[in-house]
């Protein structure tokens, strides 16, 4: 039986590949672990919450509110950053600004941290895959103040971690720190994520597209050839691609990541500039895809050379296999 490499040995480990670590930024990851676990544990009982102790955004019987997962998730989050003090401030999907924290030792911090905490939240009542993803900056204020807007609004090249948690058939945490992919499951017998897709690699490309189809006719024409391609008998494979639409980015996204295959996301008629958040949806998720091999774009730009302006900004986003994403790029004009 081969040794099982915990989160945290792995953690440990890697540290010491990093001249003049002080831990905490390996702090800061144990702090993403714990949260994750304990919104697993959440997410496990989601049908529990509605349907027998009682309806979301009513009283249950201890007298609290019943609150929606992605605030529940949201909140658990927030509070790992909080206490862990390794993070000034966050920017989250539930939170309109961004919260800088103000007891002295998060001002002391170095890091922030930006963050979906339920991706593909529409998937929560109906049993489907949904997710987490993250992305951790240095900050650019000085330490000792209060985070500022500045250290949310900076380009994805500057990541020095992303990652995502995925609950799905298992829970799984698969992060970055810009030194390849590696993916833990969670073992829920003994609470540890474990080491079980060492060095994850994108295949260079494959026959699975996810796209919402359902907008096909408000997209620009490139994008209705570009499927039109992959359902062709006339692509690289000489049979159609087969469609895969979760509807949880993370989820497809890590279906694509393992088995070879493109996501897109494109601006439609009613979302001019895509329906995604650049800064914790599609930087975190780009950072992955390229250190995996993969590309991430929007269509006409690498993702991670965007200059964000704003915390909630969205994009377009074409991502996965390199040679398929080259590929759908081509049909744009
Ligand atoms: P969220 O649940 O965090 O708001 O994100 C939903 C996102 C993404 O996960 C998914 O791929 C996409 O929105 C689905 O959008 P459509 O329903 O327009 O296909
Ligand atoms: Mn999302
Ligand atoms: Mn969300």
């Amino acid at each position: 039986m081969s040794k099982v490499i915990t989160l945290n040995d792995f953690i440990i480990k890697n540290q010491a590949d990093f001249e003049m670590a002080t831990g905490e930024f390996s702090r800061l990851l144990g702090d993403i672990s714990v949260a994750s676990k304990i919104v697993s544990r959440d997410v496990r009982k989601a049908g529990l919450v509605d349907h027998i102790l009682g309806a979301q955004g009513e009283v249950n019987v201890q007298g609290e509110d019943q609150q929606k997962l992605d605030v529940v998730a949201d909140e658990q989050f927030i509070a790992a950053f909080k206490n862990g003090g390794e993070v000034c401030g966050i920017g989250s999907e539930e939170n309109e600004s961004f919260v800088a924290f103000e007891d002295e030792t998060s001002k002391n911090a170095s890091y922030v941290v930006l963050f979906d905490p339920l991706d593909g939240s529409s998937n929560i009542d109906v049993n489907v895959s949904i997710g987490t993803i993250f992305s951790i900056y240095k900050r650019v204020s000085p330490k000792g103040t209060k985070a500022v807007l500045e250290d949310f609004l900076q380009p994805g090249t500057a990541q020095i971690a992303a990652g995502y948690v995925l609950y799905g058939s298992s829970t799984m945490l698969v992060y970055s720190t810009g030194n390849g992919v590696n993916g833990f499951t969670l073992d829920p017998s003994i609470g540890e994520f474990c080491l079980s897709h060492p060095n994850m690699k994108m295949p260079e490309k494959g026959r699975l597209y996810a796209m919402n189809e359902g907008n096909i006719h408000i997209c620009e024409p490139g994008i209705k050839k570009y499927i039109a391609y992959c359902q062709s008998s006339e692509n690289d494979y000489g049979s159609p691609y087969s469609g895969r639409y979760i509807g949880s980015l993370v989820a497809d996204f890590h279906r694509n990541m393992i088995k070879g295959g493109i996501y897109i996301y494109p601006n439609t008629e009613n979302a001019p500039k895509g329906r995604l958040r650049l800064l914790y949806e599609c930087n975190p998720l780009a950072f992955i895809a390229e250190q995996a091999g993969g590309l991430a774009t929007t269509g006409r730009q690498r993702i991670l050379e965007i200059k964000p302006t704003e915390l909630h900004e969205r994009a377009s986003l074409f991502i996965g296999s390199k040679s398929m994403v080259e590929k759908a790029m081509s049909y744009l004009d």
